[in-house]
């Protein structure tokens, strides 16, 4: 039985006469079938968000209820694709309708005719419940697709299907009576179940020396990094993209102008991965909801993207979320309130904001997915506060979540110091439990390494208090050794070029290493003054140019490069001659 169209304002609709229905349930509008999504229920009267352009629609118009809520599909083929907010693969959707997506194309989200080669894991009789692995099927040459039972399953293996090329569709085993594709579906909105939460230690390295060394985040934490226009959140997501060492990426690109995504697509297919040797792609899963699609869409999107992450984690890997920006998925859920006529809260937005912001961020973590089996999801939001101030509402919401705050800088950014971000404003929360790992996997000494580091920055921004004041030669000559050793922490670790070749990816054993030696040059500073040295032939350090190189030298270099900087800078020093 149809509903009619009473009530249409831009992606919302409303219908009467669609008893029967539920919340979240999937819809079909009007003559094309337009895919839409209950969000509002009263007695017979139901809201409907639509997830295309409404154009041409009206009053009178049908709404026809599925039954189902908005799912996505789970299962061999997701990796490498790219989709729209609602997991319709955009290629496809361009090969049949051209570039724009027309309405009401209804397309499959991974394929169904492609064979894929099953290995079973469990035999006849063995007893199974959700999340218990049937079998595996390599995906992509870096990704091992563990093909699971779906939550809500459970029983013996009444039978399993022998090694073979089976499609998505093919019922590849019998459990407590019930068949099981290698596909299911599952609601974007529902978190997938897990055994329990753990707390984070491992950092996920993203080969970026301002994140990993001074601003952590766990693997299954979540980070925000707020900027305003211009400032680096999209190139800081892509490089997150590209080079952190999680298993699996989903990448939403939510909001941002076409041209933006259209890089990610043109460029990431032919990047490799400096761990795997592989395609980046082998890994990957974007999904794209550009400023100029459907805004219902975009709303959507965030949950597409997290329910993917979270298929991956219960197979047991860490995976790692990118979404630019949240502020535009923020801005669609205004728009969509503001149709509803709800009251609208602060600057617009509606009220359930912070609420729906935590909902999202709460689905990051490192969980015991089932007994011995753990995976991770690590959240990392941009987010684009107009006029880059932090205290409007999406920002300050985001902030008391996020337990990562990459604090983006407009004066970095116009100084073309990149990435542009805070050193005094960011912070991490996961610093004490990552250092552990750092301890053991690359130097014992990696904290309070890192701690004078600190400490020199913070020093020179009291310094440059001083300075306004009395200008610069007024110093004592420790402190204007203070302010050389900032200067090269700053110029020449926290800054990285994200488009040069090798300083694109540090890893971490060479940061650390770069780090050190660069704090090499203030203990040696300090004792050369000791010595009774001038500042001024300190500051003419000829060894500062090796110092300025060494992101770029090459990895294999590295080792052989980095001791001949270290001998040179010691080298100096000691010839330096005391002042006459
Ligand atoms: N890590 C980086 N290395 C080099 N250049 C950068 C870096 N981050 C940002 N930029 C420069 O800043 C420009 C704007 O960055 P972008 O990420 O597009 O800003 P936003 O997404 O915040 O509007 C880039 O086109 C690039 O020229
Ligand atoms: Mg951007």
């Amino acid at each position: 039985m149809a509903g009619r169209i009473v009530f249409i304002a831009g992606p919302v609709v409303r219908a009467e006469g669609m008893a029967g229905s539920r919340m979240y349930d999937v819809v079909q509008v009007g003559a094309e079938g337009l895919i839409g999504e209950i969000i509002g229920l009263d007695r017979d009267v139901a809201t409907v968000q639509v997830y295309e352009d409404t154009s041409g629609i009206g009053p009178g118009d049908a709404v026809v209820t599925t039954g189902e809520q908005l799912s996505v599909e789970l299962g061999p083929g997701l990796i490498g694709t790219i989709y729209d907010g609602i997991q319709r693969p955009l290629s496809d959707i361009r090969e049949r309708t051209g570039d724009f997506i027309e309405r009401g194309v209804s397309v499959s989200p991974i394929g169904r005719e492609r064979r894929w080669h099953f290995s079973p894991a469990v035999s006849q009789g063995d007893a199974v419940s959700g999340h218990s692995i049937l079998g595996t099927v390599r995906e992509t040459p870096v990704v091992e697709h563990r093909i699971m039972v779906p939550p809500g399953i459970e029983g013996r293996v009444e039978r399993i299907a022998p090694e073979g090329e089976y499609t998505v569709d093919d019922a590849i085993a019998t459990v407590g009576g019930r068949d099981v594709r290698m596909a299911h579906k599952w609601p974007v909105r529902r978190e997938r179940p897990y055994l329990r939460k753990l707390d984070p230690s491992v950092p996920l390295i993203t080969g970026q020396r301002v994140f990993d060394t001074f601003f952590p985040i766990a693997k299954g934490g979540t980070a925000a990094i707020p900027g305003g226009f211009g400032t680096g959140k999209t190139v800081s997501q892509h490089q997150l993209a590209k080079w952190s060492d999680a298993e699996i990426i989903v990448y939403v690109g939510c909001g941002e102008r076409g041209n933006e995504m259209t890089e990610v697509l043109d460029e990431f297919p032919k990047l490799d991965d400096p761990r795997t040797g592989e395609k980046l792609m082998a890994r990957t899963i974007l999904i794209a909801n550009t400023s100029n699609m459907p805004v219902a869409a975009r709303e959507a999107s965030i949950y597409t993207g997290i329910t993917l992450a979270e298929y991956y984690r219960d197979m047991g890997y860490n995976v790692a979320l990118m979404a630019d920006s949240t502020s535009r998925w923020a801005e669609a859920l205004r728009e969509i309130s503001g149709r509803l006529e709800e009251m609208p809260g602060e600057e617009g937005y509606p009220a359930y904001l912070a609420s729906r912001l935590a909902e999202f961020y709460e689905r990051a973590g490192q969980v015991e997915v089932v007994e011995g089996r753990r995976g991770s999801i690590s959240i990392i939001g941009a987010v684009s506060p107009p006029g880059g101030d932090f205290s409007e509402p999406v920002t300050q919401n985001t902030l008391r979540i996020a337990k990562v705050f990459w604090a983006l800088d407009a004066d970095l950014a116009d100084r073309r110091h990149f990435p542009a971000i805070n050193w005094l404003r960011s912070y991490s929360l996961y610093l004490n439990k990552v250092r552990g790992w750092w301890g053991d996997n690359v130097d014992p000494s990696w904290y309070a390494l890192r701690e004078k580091a600190m400490q020199l920055l913070q020093k020179e921004a009291e310094l440059k208090d001083i300075i306004q004041l009395v200008g610069p030669d007024a110093l004592p000559p420790t402190d204007q050794v203070v302010l050389e050793a900032a200067r090269i922490v700053r110029e020449d670790f926290l800054r990285q070029h994200a488009y040069d070749a090798v300083d694109t990816y540090c890893a971490e054993r060479k940061q650390f290493d770069m780090l050190r030696i660069m704090l090499r040059f203030h203990d040696l500073a300090v004792e050369a003054l000791g010595r009774g040295v001038d500042v001024a032939t300190i500051k003419g350090a000829r060894s500062r140019e090796l110092l300025a190189r060494m992101g770029r030298v090459p990895q294999d270099r590295v080792a052989e490069e980095f001791a001949r900087t270290e001998r040179e800078l010691e080298r100096e020093f000691s010839a330096m001659e005391v002042a006459g």
